[in-house]
């Protein structure tokens, strides 16, 4: 896609060209999608889940995100990258909020952080733009909040829900976001959202109206089993099968003697072969 930026993808908004996002949390991952030709990828802190094994997205830390982040930006140069800011690392003062934004940006050198939530951190989204850091926003079901919300279910189904949505989603535009997810949104809902703004929605679960979609590493590719079925995941490649058939085999190939054979294997030079066993 040749170097993405905010005004690109703004560009590709007013253009009608949808927006393609897939997270990635480590350097093979991240050269696999921008080889793959994906417009932005987000190191989102579902790394607790897919890659820590965790129940929640809560005990991501800071400096995690930050490891991850680094390998990532390693990896890659065209596609934008985003990374997430964890959970409570940007709900004290607006001074503690900074100082993680910072580290963020200046230790895993990504492009621009994301942040959950609607009108409760417009404040700080617009403090984060005013220092020259990108925000995308993301708003609807937030898996930081998750026990706020009672589940993982879909938001914007009522209109009170929806009212409050279309405000969060115009709080953060007025912040200065660059985008904003729209995450297990209803198709109407995310519709609207998408047709009142500028800037670009990038949807998860929010259906085909967005002005970009997202989705996790590992759920596409089925690289782990999802911790809840997800009806708005498609299936791309099936990774997970594909490592499993080819462990098994090593396994089998080790127990009955195949590997190595003859083409992996090393030899002393004739002389001291004969010295050694002779
Ligand atoms: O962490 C993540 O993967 C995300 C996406 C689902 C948007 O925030
Ligand atoms: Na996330």
């Amino acid at each position: 896609p040749k170097k993405m930026s905010t005004t690109k993808m703004k560009k590709m908004k007013s253009e009608g060209i949808p927006i393609s996002m897939i997270t990635a949390y480590d350097y093979p991952s991240a050269k696999l999608a921008e080889e793959a030709g994906v417009d932005v990828i987000l190191v989102g802190d579902s790394l607790g889940n897919v890659v820590q094994g965790q129940q929640s997205t809560l005990p991501v830390t800071l400096d995690e995100i930050i490891y991850h982040t680094k390998m990532v930006t390693r990896a890659v140069t065209e596609p934008f990258v985003v990374a997430d800011m964890p959970f409570m690392t940007y709900h004290g003062s607006i001074d503690q909020s900074l100082q993680n934004i910072g580290r963020l940006m200046r230790e895993g050198l990504c492009k621009a952080v994301k942040m959950e939530g609607g009108t409760e951190i417009a404040h700080t989204v617009e403090a984060s733009v005013k220092a020259g850091v990108p925000v995308m926003g993301h708003i609807g079901l937030t898996p930081q909040s998750v026990y706020q919300i009672g589940g993982y279910k879909v938001q914007g189904k009522n209109s009170e829900q929806a009212k409050k949505l279309l405000e969060d989603a115009k709080a953060l535009e007025q912040a200065g976001a660059f985008a904003i997810v729209l995450e297990l949104v209803t198709d109407e809902l995310s519709e609207q959202i998408t047709k009142q703004l500028s800037i670009p929605t990038i949807g998860i679960g929010a259906g085909p109206h967005c002005d970009g979609q997202v989705l996790v590493f590992h759920d596409m590719l089925q690289y782990s089993s999802p911790l809840y079925p997800k009806k708005f995941v498609k299936t791309y490649a099936n990774i997970g099968d594909s490592i499993r058939k080819g462990i098994a085999e090593y396994v089998n190939d080790v127990k009955s003697r195949s590997f190595p054979a003859a083409e992996h294997t090393f030899h002393a030079e004739l002389e001291i072969a004969g010295h050694l066993y002779g």
